[in-house]
C-alpha cells in the first residue's frame, strides 16, 4: 500500500504537534494522514480507500459525512450560531428529544465531550451526598479527567492495583476513585461495606467498550441498582458508546435498569463535538443553571448550533429509519459469519459483540472481566488487523479495540471484510 504522502505530511504534523497527532491513542503503525470520509468509507492522503470499522472510537452511527445531519448542520448555521446568554430553539429541541427516549433523562445539559460530561456528572453525585469517594470499574474508560483516569488499559501485573493514567494527576482524586472488578457484585458489595457512608456514586460503562465488548452478565447491571440504592450512592451509567449506538434509548434501556445519571456523547450527534449529562430532575436542579443550584456547571460552546443541529438529525433520522434493525442485523451476520470462518479454519477465538459492534478475541472462552482478556493473543490481534488495513479495512490497530457498523454499511461491505478477513486468517495460520 502506497504511503508517501501520509508518511511526508505526519514529518509536517510532527513539528507542529507532540506526535503528530491531538489525542492519545492516535498515533499508530500504520500511520494515515486521512483526508476525507463517505459514508462507510474513509480516504488516506495517497488516495487509499478503506472501510470503516473504527468510526472515529464510535461517533458515527449513521456514517461519515451523513447527508441528512450535515445540511441540518448547515442549515442552522446559515441563520444562527451562540449566544451565551438564554438559550436557543435547537437547545430546547435536542435537550427534549433526549428526555423523550432516554429512561434516566428526565432533565438535559449540554456539553462539549464525554470528558466533560463525566466529570460534571461525578461532581453532581458529590455534591448531592456529600461524598468524596466513587467507584469505577478496572478496564473502563470515562475520559481524560483526575476523577477516572485510573485503571484504564492497565499492564496486567496492575490490574487492580493502584495505576494512574497520567503523571500530574492529585493524589486525592486518584485515591478516591476505588476500582472494582467488572461483573464482580461481591466486589461491589465489598468495596460499599468498606467504605461506608463514603461513596457517592458507582460510573460504569454498562458494556465496557475500551476493551471490546464484554457483557454485563445477567443480574449484574440489576445488581449495582440495588446496591447503590441500599447505600444511598448515585448510579451513573457512561453511555458516551452505547447511547444511542445500541437503542435510541441508550443500553439502559435495552437493559431496563435505570440510572441516575446518565453520560451521552459520540452517537448522539454522528460525529459532530457534542456530549450530554441527564437525569433525574431532583439531581439535575442542582446544577447552578438553575437559580439556586449549588453545582456549577458553565461551558462558552455548551450547545453550539453545531453540536445541537447535528444531534437533532441524528435523533430525527433514528426516530424516521431503520436505524438500529440494519446496523443490528449487519452485526449479526458479521459475527455468525465470522463464527463459521474460525470453525471452517479451526480457530479458536470467541467472537464478542452487541448490536452493530463486534470483535474477535483470539481466546477460548468468553471473557467476563479485563483480567480475562490477559488470555487475549495481543500480538495476533494486532497483526490481524494490521494485514486487513492492507487489504482496506480499517480495524484499529491495538490490541482489545471494537469495530463499528454504521448505517451506510451495507451487505457488500460486509461481504467484502468477511472475504478479507478469511484470507488474512488463512495467511496467518497457514490453513
Ligand atoms: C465510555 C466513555 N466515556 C467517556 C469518554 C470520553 O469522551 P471524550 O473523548 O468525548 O471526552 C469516552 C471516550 O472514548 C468513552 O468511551
Amino acid at each position: 500500500m502506497i504511503n508517501t504522502n501520509s508518511a511526508k505530511l505526519r514529518e509536517e504534523a510532527r513539528k507542529y504537534a507532540p506526535g503528530g497527532v491531538h489525542s492519545a491513542t492516535r498515533n499508530v503503525e500504520p500511520f494515515h494522514v486521512f483526508t476525507r470520509g463517505e459514508g462507510a468509507y474513509i480516504y488516506d492522503a495517497d488516495g487509499n480507500k478503506f472501510i470503516d470499522y473504527q468510526a472515529a472510537f464510535g461517533p458515527y452511527i449513521l456514517g461519515h459525512n451523513f447527508p441528512y445531519v450535515n445540511n441540518k448542520v448547515i442549515e442552522a448555521l446559515s441563520r444562527t450560531d451562540m449566544y451565551g446568554v438564554g438559550t436557543t430553539d435547537l437547545e430546547i429541541e435536542a435537550a427534549r428529544k433526549i428526555t423523550v427516549h432516554v429512561p434516566s433523562a428526565e432533565q438535559v445539559l449540554f456539553a462539549n465531550s464525554g470528558s466533560e460530561a463525566t466529570f460534571h456528572a461525578i461532581r453532581l453525585a458529590r455534591g448531592i451526598t456529600g461524598r468524596q469517594k466513587l467507584i469505577k470499574f478496572q478496564g473502563c474508560y470515562h475520559g481524560w479527567h483526575d476523577y477516572v483516569a485510573r485503571n484504564m488499559l492497565s499492564s496486567w501485573d496492575k490490574i487492580g492495583k493502584r495505576d494512574p493514567g497520567s503523571a500530574g494527576m492529585l493524589e486525592e482524586a486518584i485515591d478516591n476513585t476505588l476500582v472494582c472488578t467488572y461483573n464482580d457484585l461481591d466486589d461491589v458489595e465489598r468495596t460499599f461495606n468498606e467504605n461506608k457512608g463514603q461513596i457517592s456514586c458507582i460510573i460504569i460503562e454498562p458494556i465496557p467498550h475500551n476493551i471490546g465488548i464484554i457483557m454485563p452478565q445477567p443480574g449484574f447491571l440489576e445488581g449495582l441498582r440495588e446496591l447503590c440504592d441500599a447505600n444511598g450512592a448515585l448510579l451513573i451509567f457512561d453511555e458516551v458508546i452505547t447511547g444511542f449506538r445500541h437503542s435510541i434509548g441508550g443500553y439502559q434501556k435495552v437493559a431496563g435498569v435505570t440510572p441516575d445519571l446518565t453520560t451521552m456523547g459520540k452517537a448522539m450527534a454522528n460525529g459532530f463535538p457534542i456530549a450530554a449529562v441527564a437525569g433525574k430532575k431532583e439531581y439535575m436542579q442542582r446544577f447552578n443553571t438553575q437559580p439556586g443550584g449549588d453545582v456549577w456547571f458553565a461551558g462558552t460552546y455548551n450547545g453550539h448550533a453545531v453540536g445541537t443541529a447535528a444531534c437533532i438529525a441524528t435523533i430525527e433520522t433514528m426516530e424516521n429509519e431503520p436505524v438500529h434493525e440494519h446496523i443490528f442485523r449487519l452485526g449479526d451476520r458479521m459475527r455468525s459469519e465470522i463464527r463459521g470462518i474460525l470453525d471452517r479454519l479451526g480457530i479458536t477465538a470467541y467472537v464478542a459483540g452487541f448490536g452493530s459492534t463486534w470483535t474477535t478475541y483470539f481466546m477460548d472462552f468468553e471473557p467476563k472481566n479485563y483480567t480475562d482478556l490477559q488470555h487475549n493473543d495481543a500480538e495476533f490481534y494486532v497483526t490481524y488487523r494490521k494485514k486487513l488495513i492492507e487489504k482496506g479495512i480499517y480495524k484499529m490497530p491495538m490490541n482489545l479495540k471494537r469495530n463499528h457498523l454504521s448505517y451506510s454499511h451495507t451487505d457488500k461491505e460486509v461481504d467484502i471484510t468477511l472475504e478479507a478477513i478469511e484470507t488474512v486468517l488463512k495467511e496467518m495460520t497457514g490453513k
